[in-house]
């Protein structure tokens, strides 16, 4: 996979002026979405952007769809793009993992560059290559590993995001700060992230956005050390359904940041995961995203949406767990009366 250019600045007009002048380009196309063509866009000052071909697609997680994909590829169609066109995405992980398929599949592939206007985004999925869209029900379905030819990343659109999506994107930077060093890990703690300044949250990004650049230049296509970037989702994915199922579903992020602590105490049964490490990531956990109301005669549907998980193979349930700070252990097969355990102990933890 190319190597991706990655700009950290908070002077986003400067930054997508440089980089547009490094990739050739016919004509250029900006996708937003209903809500980035509206609260982003008018922000950027680069006059080729304000030349450009606008793409709108309908906001939220349930257009990231066929339907919206087709009005894309049809946009570009009508208005003449080429191979050698750009697209510009503007907005969060939906409109980069759209934008990013659409481009990769028009024409055979036209280049691209996302610029993430989510901390989500930021921290996750407009770096690494993959894009995609749902299909059939599925999240994720259908899609490629294709690289942005850049990505920006800045903070300076954050502060029209709700506090909820804030709290999401800060959980993925919490997961790479366990997967990467200590350090990183209790200075994200020490951060209050609902009063975060751009100027502070950008360094703290930019070494988490790196810290992911590293592990998926390492193995792009995930067949062995992506795997890693995973964790907290087996649970955290278990929760989001579950949730989903009741009719009130939560955040990603938000699941994600639960499913950590369960997947810590997992690895605290399994390798001896230092518990003040727990303890820790618990307390904060629960004073900025509460908890997640489970009960005993919840854990049977809990753990068929592990079984379903799609990182299985071979009828195991596939979790990373952590030996230590830093140290991730991918593929590790669990018996159920140990997550059971650990899931009776987030109970005690959150006090439910
Ligand atoms: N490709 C990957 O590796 C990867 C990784 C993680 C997540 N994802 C995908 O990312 C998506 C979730 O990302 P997301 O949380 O950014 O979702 P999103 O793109 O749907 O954005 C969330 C909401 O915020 C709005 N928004 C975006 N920027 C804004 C701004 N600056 N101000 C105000 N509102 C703004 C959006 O319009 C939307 O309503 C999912 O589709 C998920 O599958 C992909
Ligand atoms: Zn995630």
């Amino acid at each position: 996979m190319k190597e991706q250019q990655l700009l950290f600045s908070n002077d986003t007009d400067e930054a997508l002026s440089r980089l547009l002048a490094t990739i050739a380009h016919d004509k250029l196309f900006v996708l937003c979405d209903s809500n980035t063509v509206a609260q982003v866009l008018p922000r950027i000052d680069v006059p080729e952007i304000k030349t450009a071909s606008i793409i709108t697609i309908p906001a939220g997680d349930s257009h990231k769809n066929i339907e919206s994909l087709s009005h894309v590829w049809h946009m570009l169609s009508e208005n003449l793009a080429s191979r050698h066109s750009l697209l510009v995405n503007i907005g969060g992980g939906m409109v980069t993992d759209l934008g990013g398929f659409a481009a990769a599949t028009f024409k055979r592939g036209m280049a691209f560059v996302n610029m993430p206007t989510t901390l989500l985004g930021a921290v996750d999925a407009a770096v690494g290559g993959k894009t995609g869209i749902n299909f059939g029900g599925l999240k994720n379905e259908v899609g490629a590993f294709a690289p942005a030819s850049g990505v920006i990343i800045s903070t300076r659109y954050f502060d029209t995001l709700p506090p909820e999506e804030l709290y999401s994107g800060y959980a993925e930077m919490i997961k790479h700060a366990l997967l990467c060093n200590k350090q990183l890990y209790y200075e994200l703690l020490d951060y209050d992230i609902g009063h975060y300044s751009p100027h502070t949250l950008l360094p703290l990004l930019q070494q988490s956005v790196q810290f992911k650049q590293e592990i998926v230049g390492k193995d792009p296509s995930e067949t062995s050390l992506r795997k890693i970037l995973n964790i907290g989702h087996t649970i955290g994915h278990a929760l989001e359904s579950h949730a989903l199922h009741r009719n009130t579903p939560i955040a990603h992020g938000y699941a994600v940041a639960w499913g950590l602590v369960c997947e810590l105490l997992l690895a605290h049964r399994i390798f001896g995961f230092p518990t003040s490490v727990i303890y820790d990531l618990a307390h904060y956990i629960e004073a900025h995203y509460g908890s997640y109301a489970i009960t005993c005669d919840d854990y049977e549907e809990l753990y068929r949406y592990m079984m379903h998980d799609k990182k299985n193979e071979n009828g195991h349930i596939n979790f990373v767990l952590l030996q230590n700070i830093g140290q991730a252990v991918p593929d590790c097969h669990v018996e159920r009366e140990e997550v059971e355990i650990a899931l009776d102990v987030y109970r005690d933890l959150f006090h439910l």
